[in-house]
């Protein structure tokens, strides 16, 4: 398990990747790079930057990034190992887009372990944007993608023990607070989401999650809506969220911070601004957590959310495993 705090320390010591962002820019990368959500977005850029430092598209580096934490049997918010709805069943969201609109995404797919390659499927070789359920299964078997089980014991007593009590209580940041931690840990919901520039210039982004812990069946989040959970506009820069997606999917979240960028508000500002109008429009939004991300087409990085406790991770030539505290409201 990645020590949170000391990677922080190292972020904020080390050279030079965090080049002084202009105000309202948390930092500045050289591209090409990527960011992405949460203390396991480390792993995830490093595997995003494989691809990145040899040249390769940020849609192949997000795509790849994104399935290290989907394959992660330590992480019980995203893939494989991800809690289940209230019913036992793992279902998957997630989302993937390109610096041209381009986009595919699945919601509540069972039993395939990489949905963010079926959304990519989904974006590249059908004229639609969203499958779901069933119909979004299908097709994933029909692409060849292999049916396995994705519930795992760990998850499985999770589940159990929830049903001792069956409180359905989002609580902040529990996508830190259960990372590793097996049954019995206060579980709940996470989504990674990863932004990327490449040496093109060109953005991509990718978001992916089981979706919150022990949710009604049938339940979708923000993750694999665009324009909530992702939105990529080449022209200006690229946002993803993270936390309760109702109330992302309330303010069309991501698609908010990337307008805001266009009208020339820099990445962090954008993200504030987007945090204000959802505790503007519902104050009681101030008891959950919902945090934002975004890059633009400078390399200009920003986040910001509800509750402290959100980080948030960046990798560019110079740093690599760089893990940043997300400035909040609360
Ligand atoms: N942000 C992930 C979800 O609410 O499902």
């Amino acid at each position: 398990m990645l020590d949170r705090r000391a990677l922080i320390t190292a972020a904020l010591a080390g050279p030079p990747l965090l080049l002084a962002g202009r105000a309202g820019a948390a930092a500045t990368l050289t591209s090409p790079c990527v960011i992405s959500t949460w203390d396991f977005g480390v792993a995830a850029n490093q595997a995003a930057w494989a691809v990145l430092s040899k040249g390769g598209s940020a849609l192949d580096a997000v795509e790849a990034g994104a399935r290290v934490p989907e394959a992660d049997l330590n992480n019980h918010s995203v893939g494989r190992a991800g809690y289940p709805d209230r019913d036992g069943h793992v279902t998957l969201d997630a989302s993937i887009m390109d610096a041209d609109g381009n986009c595919g995404a699945v919601a509540g797919l069972e039993h395939i372990a990489h949905p963010i390659s079926v959304a990519r499927r989904v974006m590249e070789r059908t004229p639609h944007v969203l499958l779901v359920g069933d119909g979004a299964l299908q097709f994933a078997l029909e692409q060849g993608f292999p049916r396995e089980e994705l519930l795992t014991p760990e998850s499985r007593a999770a589940w159990r023990e929830w049903l001792k009590t069956a409180k359905y209580r989002p609580a902040a940041n529990s996508e830190v607070d259960t990372y590793g931690k097996g049954a019995g840990g206060a579980a709940n919901h996470d989504t990674i989401g990863m932004l990327a520039l490449d040496a093109k210039g060109e953005l991509a982004g990718a978001c992916t999650t089981s979706g919150m812990a022990w949710k009604l069946r049938g339940r979708v989040g923000d993750s694999p809506i665009i324009g909530a959970g992702l939105y990529v506009d080449g022209a200006v820069g690229a946002a993803t969220s993270t936390g309760v997606g109702e109330e992302v999917i309330r303010n069309v979240g991501s698609f908010l911070v990337v307008e805001l960028m266009r009208q020339g508000h820099p990445p962090e500002e954008a993200c504030k601004a987007a945090v204000k109008r959802i505790l503007d429009r519902k104050p009681s939004a101030k008891d959950l957590q919902v945090g934002f991300l975004a890059l633009n087409t400078r390399g200009e990085v920003g986040a910001w959310s509800i509750q402290k406790g959100f980080s948030y991770a960046l990798c560019d030539g110079a740093k690599q495993d760089a893990l940043l505290p997300g400035p909040s409201f609360y």
